[in-house]
C-alpha cells in the first residue's frame, strides 16, 4: 500500500466574523502561503489494527485508542473510519505537520482536520468527496468550539473564497482584481470558542444593541462582495475599517490588536481590521498603494510577531 498524503489552506476571514454566527454573510479567503499535511503510510512492524498518530510539532506520537476522546485527530479518524464504513483498518501511521500558526483566526484546527479526513479516506480506499470531508471538519469544529458557523471548514475545505450563509449552500465567488493583505499576528493565542462564547452572553444581555451590531456587519459583508466582484478594490478599505469598529464594539478586539491595526493605517495600508475570532490572533490590512513588505515591517515594528503577504485572486 502506497503512503497517501493530503494538504488543505489556512484562511482569514475578511468580513463578517462573530455576525456570521447569526446568520450574517461573511466572507474568508484561503491563505495558500501556509498549509497543513497529513500523510498515511501503511504501519509496517506495527502490532495489526494499531493506528499511531505523529504531530511532531504538538509532541504528539500516540497510538489513537491512547488519545482522549475529545482529541480533534482521534475524531478526525474516528469520523472517516464511520464514513467510508470500514470497522477494522489495516495498521498504519498518521503524520500531521503544519505551517499554520495555532490559535491565531489562520483555520489551523480546520486545515488539520481536513488534511487527516482526506489522506485516512484515501489511504482506506473510499476517498471523501468535499461535501463529506466539509461535514465530519464541521463536527470537529463543534466540539471544540461550541457554536461555530462552519465558515473556517468551509473555505479550508474547498479551498476558494466563499460568501457565506451559515446553513445555507455554499457560495463561491469571482475576484475580478487580485489584492494584497498583509496579515499580522499579535502573538496573543486566544481560543475562538471563547470570544464566540463572550459575545453569545453579551448578546444575551442586549440582543437590540448586538443585533444592530450583526446587522452593519452584514450590509458590510454583502457590499464588499459587491466590490471584489465588480474589481472595486478602493470601496474595500473602508469597509474594513468600519467592520473593525464595529468589532471593537462587541468587545472583541483587543489593545494588541488595535495597535497593530493603527499601525497599518499609519503605514498606508488602505484598510485595516481584527480578523477572526479576535481578542488576539490576526489582523488584516489592505495593500493597495503602499509594498506590502513596507506594511509588513511596519507591523512587526509595532509588535507583530509574524507577518504573512498573501495576494487573494492569484491561484
Ligand atoms: O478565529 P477564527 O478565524 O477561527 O474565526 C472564527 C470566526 C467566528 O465568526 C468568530 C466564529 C465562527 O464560527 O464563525
Amino acid at each position: 500500500m502506497p503512503n497517501f498524503t493530503a494538504t488543505a489552506p489556512g484562511k482569514v476571514i475578511l468580513f463578517g466574523e462573530h455576525a456570521v454566527v447569526y446568520g450574517q454573510p461573511a466572507i474568508a479567503v484561503p491563505v495558500t502561503q501556509v498549509q497543513a499535511r497529513a500523510t498515511v503510510a501503511p504501519g509496517i512492524g506495527l502490532p495489526s489494527g494499531t493506528i499511531q498518530v505523529q504531530a511532531p510539532e504538538i509532541a504528539l506520537d500516540s497510538p489513537l485508542r491512547a488519545l482522549p476522546l475529545d482529541h480533534a485527530i482521534k475524531q478526525a479518524i474516528d469520523l472517516t473510519l464511520a464514513a467510508v464504513g470500514v470497522a477494522q483498518p489495516p495498521a498504519f501511521k498518521l503524520k500531521i505537520t503544519s505551517t499554520i500558526p495555532l490559535a491565531a483566526g489562520l483555520g489551523s484546527g480546520a486545515a488539520v482536520s481536513v488534511a487527516a479526513v482526506r489522506a485516512v479516506s484515501a489511504f482506506l480506499g473510499h476517498p471523501l468527496a468535499d461535501e463529506q470531508v466539509n461535514a465530519i471538519a464541521f463536527e470537529i469544529e463543534k466540539i471544540h468550539h461550541g457554536t461555530p458557523s462552519g465558515i473556517d471548514n468551509t473555505v479550508v475545505t474547498y479551498a476558494q473564497p466563499v460568501y457565506f450563509v451559515k446553513g445555507q449552500p455554499i457560495e463561491t465567488f469571482v475576484i475580478h482584481t487580485p489584492f494584497t493583505l498583509v496579515i499580522g499576528d499579535t502573538g496573543v493565542a486566544s481560543p475562538t470558542g471563547i470570544a464566540v462564547r463572550d459575545v453569545r452572553k453579551a448578546w444575551e444581555a442586549d440582543k437590540g444593541g448586538y443585533e444592530g451590531l450583526f446587522d452593519e456587519c452584514g450590509r458590510i459583508a454583502s457590499a464588499a462582495r459587491r466590490a471584489i466582484e465588480s474589481g472595486e478594490a478602493g470601496a474595500l478599505g473602508p469597509l474594513m475599517d468600519e467592520n473593525h469598529t464595529l468589532l471593537q464594539a462587541m468587545g472583541v478586539s483587543s489593545p494588541e490588536l488595535d495597535r497593530l491595526v493603527q499601525a497599518a493605517r499609519a503605514a498606508g495600508a488602505a484598510g485595516a481590521k481584527l480578523s477572526g475570532g479576535g481578542r488576539g490572533g490576526n489582523m488584516i490590512a489592505l495593500a493597495r498603494e503602499v509594498d506590502p513588505d513596507r506594511l509588513a515591517n511596519a507591523l512587526m515594528e509595532a509588535g507583530a510577531t509574524n507577518t504573512v503577504v498573501t495576494t487573494v485572486g492569484h491561484r
